[in-house]
């Protein structure tokens, strides 16, 4: 019997990709790369810290015996990505597979926000996204080259939610850009889908989302109807997907892998199955009938 933490794909389904990962040396993005090695794609990952890049990529190589290139690249400089991009078809000879995965977040009243603060998180989110397919479709286009890009969006891009609001804004926006651009591109065989996940322990949200501090006053598994966070494997499976060639007519969608939460939270009755099952036929006697 198959399990929810068992690889989706087994073979090669990503032979012949050719993907970037931004912010793919930690977290999430880590645990993509490391599933996209093992079904046969070549990776390069980028981001701010090039000794965690480097160790990340020497370790998914001898885990995986796939093929890795690590560059240091801030996503909020464009010349910084054309250089990432350059790398990468120097190694690979193609590039046909963007992640807009990197990001940056912190909780904090938004009374409390400094320019530079709110700045620094759009920057990285929603910058760093259009800077990378910007890079990314215009290569694709004059290369006639179908590419396929996924943004790493979250569920409260479209809900909003307070305490993260520049996270909120810049994610709403790379929702715009991935619709935007999958109506735009798609004459050119360029896809642009998204994943909102919900909760996925990762030491760089965690640290900063869910502080100790913090997990004295709320319990994030309460908002969650399943009671667990979301395992790596899962979302690296819907990624795989995402990025294969069976989601090929899959365009401009945001996909949730979120265990119902933000549907959960946002309905006005789910609070009723707080009621105990053997209250429903008392509560039923003031109920029915009421004309
Ligand atoms: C208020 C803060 C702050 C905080 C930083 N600032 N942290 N303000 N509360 N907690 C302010 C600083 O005071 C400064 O403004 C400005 O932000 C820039 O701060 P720096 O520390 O200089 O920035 P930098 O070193 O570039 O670090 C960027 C960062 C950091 C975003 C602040 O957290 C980071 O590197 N994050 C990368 C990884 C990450 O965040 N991963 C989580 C992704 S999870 P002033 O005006 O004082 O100079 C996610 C969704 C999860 O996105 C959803 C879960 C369900
Ligand atoms: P993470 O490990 O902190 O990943 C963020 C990555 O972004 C890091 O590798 C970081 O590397 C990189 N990064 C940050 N600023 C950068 C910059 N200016 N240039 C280049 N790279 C930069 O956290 P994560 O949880 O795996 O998050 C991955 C993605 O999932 C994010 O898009 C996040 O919003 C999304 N997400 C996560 C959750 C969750 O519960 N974990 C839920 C919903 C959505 P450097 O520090 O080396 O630059």
């Amino acid at each position: 019997m198959i399990k929810y933490t068992d690889p989706m794909f087994k073979a090669n389904e990503l032979a012949g990709k050719t993907i970037i990962v931004t912010g793919g040396g930690t977290g999430l993005g880590r645990s993509m790369v490391k599933y996209f090695m093992t079904i046969g794609a070549k990776v390069i990952i980028c981001s701010r810290k090039d000794d965690v890049l480097q160790q990340s990529a020497k370790e998914l190589r001898e885990e995986t015996g796939g093929e890795i290139l690590a560059v240091q690249c801030d996503v909020r400089k464009p010349l910084e990505v054309d250089e990432v991009l350059r790398q990468a078809i120097e190694k690979f000879g193609e590039v046909n597979g963007l992640i807009n995965n990197a990001a940056g977040n912190f909780i904090s009243p938004t009374e409390k926000l400094s320019p530079k603060a709110f700045d620094v998180v759009v920057d990285i989110v929603l910058k760093g996204s259009y800077n990378f397919s910007l890079a990314l479709g215009k290569y694709w286009i004059e290369n006639k080259i179908k590419g396929t890009m996924m943004n790493i969006v979250t569920t409260y891009a479209w809900t909003g939610s307070g305490y993260v609001v520049p996270s909120a804004c810049a994610k709403a926006g790379v929702l715009a850009l991935t619709r935007s651009l999958a109506a735009e591109w798609s004459k050119y065989g360029i896809r642009a889908n998204a994943i909102a996940p919900g909760p996925f322990p990762t030491e760089g949200a965690f640290s900063r989302l869910f502080p100790e501090s913090v997990l004295n006053d709320i319990d994030p598994l309460q908002r969650i109807p399943a009671k667990r966070f979301g395992e790596h494997q899962e979302l690296a499976n819907l990624a795989g997907y995402l990025m294969s060639d069976y989601s090929a007519y899959m365009n401009g969608e945001v996909v949730t892998i979120d265990a119902a939460e933000w549907i959960y939270n946002a309905g006005e009755f789910t609070l009723m199955d707080k009621v105990p099952a053997e209250s429903w036929d008392e509560i039923a006697k003031h109920v029915r009938g009421k004309k």
